[in-house]
C-alpha cells in the first residue's frame, strides 16, 4: 500500500513537472544590447516588455517566458546564443536579430530545430528565403527605396548619387533605388559605399559633392544617422544645393531630435513614424515613453511590438501548441493594425506587407518628426515580387 502510494506520488510529481515545462512557452530573444547596434536592442527590448505588460504573460493557457540574450552586435555570438537557447533552454521560438548577418547566421539553426525565427529588425530581402521557419515583422530596404526613387523622379530629381552602408540591406537599397530610378528615366551618377563598422563618411561625401547631383540618396542603419548628418554638415553639403533623400533609417526617430534644424525638409520613405496619425499609435507612443523615461519609439520598436503580437496570435490559433511547423502555418496570412498602420504576413513569402509613407522632416510642437504626406498602401517586398 505504502509502496503504491509512493509510486503514485512520484508519478504525479513527474507528470506535473512535465506539465509545468509544457505550460511555459519560452521565447529566445536575441538582440544587440551592446555594441554598434545597441539602440536597436534597447528599442526592441522595451517594445517586447511593453507588449507583455499590456497583454499579460498568459496565452492559450500557456505562460510566456522571454529569455533576453545580448549578442553584442556580433553575428557569430548570435549564432552561438541561438544554439544554446534551442539546445539548453528548449525555446519554442527564436526572435529579435538586429542585423542581417545575425538573422542569416541563425536561419540554419531554425531549420534544423524546426523552430520559428521571428525577425524583428533586419531588412535584407533574402532573409526570409534562408529558412522556411523565418517570419519577418520588420521591413525590407526595397520596400522603402523603390517608393523613394519613384517620388524623386516625379518631383524633378534627375541625377542622383547613392551612398549606402556596405552590407546586405545597403546593397538592397542601392540596387532597388537605382533600378527604379533608371527605369523611370533618371541617371545614377555614382554608387558609393561605406563600411558598416566605424564608418567615416567624409571621403564619400567629398566624392558626392564633386559629382554635383540633384540629390544624394542615403541608407545607413538605425543608430548611424546622426553621425552621417553631422559629417554632411561639416562637409558643407547642406549648403551645396544637393538635396538629401533617404530611407527612414537615416532620419530615425531615435536620433532625429538631436540632428538639428539642418534636417528640416529632408524627404524620406519608411514604414513607421512616431508622428503617424492614428489613435493606436498615439497610445503606443505615450505608453512607450512613459515606460522608458521619455524615449521616443522608433521603427525598430514596432518590429518588436508586432513580432510579439504575431507570436501571441499564432499561439492562440494553435491552442498553445508549440510545434514549429504549426506555429509558422498559423503566422502565415495574419493581419492586424500596428502602430505603423495596417500590416499582414504574406502567406507565400512569410514577409511583411505594409504601407510605406513618404515623409518630410518638420518641426511639430518644437520637436523634429518625420511627417507623413503620402501613403503607398500594402507594399510587398519588391525584390521577391520581381522574382515571380
Ligand atoms: C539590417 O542589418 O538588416 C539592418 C539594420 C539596421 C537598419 C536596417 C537594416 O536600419
Amino acid at each position: 500500500m505504502v509502496r503504491r502510494a509512493l509510486f503514485a506520488a512520484a508519478t504525479l510529481a513527474l507528470i506535473s513537472s512535465a506539465a509545468v515545462a509544457q505550460d511555459t512557452v519560452k521565447i529566445g530573444l536575441i538582440l544587440p544590447m551592446t555594441g554598434q547596434q545597441a539602440s536597436t536592442g534597447k528599442q526592441i527590448d522595451a517594445a517586447v516588455k511593453l507588449y507583455v505588460a499590456q497583454h499579460g504573460n498568459l496565452v492559450a493557457g500557456k505562460k510566456i517566458e522571454v529569455i533576453l540574450k545580448d549578442d553584442t552586435s556580433v553575428p557569430d555570438v548570435t549564432k552561438r546564443l541561438a544554439q544554446e537557447l534551442v539546445v539548453n533552454d528548449k525555446v519554442a521560438i527564436l526572435a529579435g536579430f538586429g542585423l542581417t548577418p545575425s538573422a542569416l547566421a541563425t536561419a540554419p539553426i531554425a531549420t534544423q530545430a524546426k523552430v520559428p525565427e521571428v525577425v524583428m529588425a533586419a531588412g535584407t530581402s533574402t532573409i526570409t528565403e534562408a529558412s522556411p521557419f523565418v517570419v519577418r515583422t520588420s521591413f525590407t530596404l526595397a520596400q522603402s527605396s523603390v517608393p523613394m526613387a519613384e517620388w524623386a523622379f516625379k518631383n524633378g530629381i534627375k541625377k542622383v548619387v547613392t551612398m549606402v552602408s556596405d552590407f546586405g540591406p545597403g546593397i538592397d537599397a542601392e540596387k532597388s533605388f537605382s533600378e527604379k530610378f533608371k527605369a523611370d528615366g533618371g541617371t545614377i551618377i555614382e554608387s558609393l559605399r561605406v563600411p558598416l563598422r566605424s564608418p567615416d563618411f567624409a571621403p564619400v561625401l567629398q566624392k558626392a559633392a564633386d559629382a554635383k547631383p540633384d540629390a544624394l540618396f542615403v541608407f545607413v542603419p538605425s543608430g548611424a544617422g546622426a553621425q552621417f548628418v553631422k559629417q554632411f554638415v561639416e562637409r558643407g553639403l547642406d549648403k551645396s544645393g544637393i538635396k538629401l533623400i533617404a530611407t527612414g533609417d537615416v532620419t530615425d526617430d531615435d536620433q532625429l531630435n538631436g540632428m538639428g534644424d539642418v534636417v528640416v525638409g529632408v524627404i524620406n520613405a519608411h514604414n513607421y513614424s512616431a508622428n503617424h496619425d492614428s489613435a493606436l499609435n498615439k497610445a503606443y507612443v505615450d505608453a512607450f515613453k512613459k515606460a522608458n523615461n521619455g524615449l521616443r519609439p522608433n521603427f525598430m520598436s514596432v518590429g518588436g511590438y508586432d513580432g510579439m503580437h504575431l507570436i501571441y496570435e499564432a499561439l492562440k490559433k494553435t491552442n498553445g501548441n508549440t510545434d514549429g511547423e504549426k506555429l509558422v502555418a498559423a503566422m502565415k496570412g495574419l493581419a492586424w493594425e500596428s502602430p505603423r498602420g495596417p500590416i499582414s504576413i504574406d502567406p507565400e513569402t512569410r514577409d511583411i506587407i505594409q504601407n510605406i509613407y513618404i515623409r518630410k522632416v518638420d518641426k511639430v510642437g518644437g520637436e523634429l518628426y518625420n511627417v507623413e504626406f503620402a501613403t503607398i498602401p500594402n507594399v510587398r517586398d519588391p525584390v521577391k515580387a520581381a522574382k515571380k
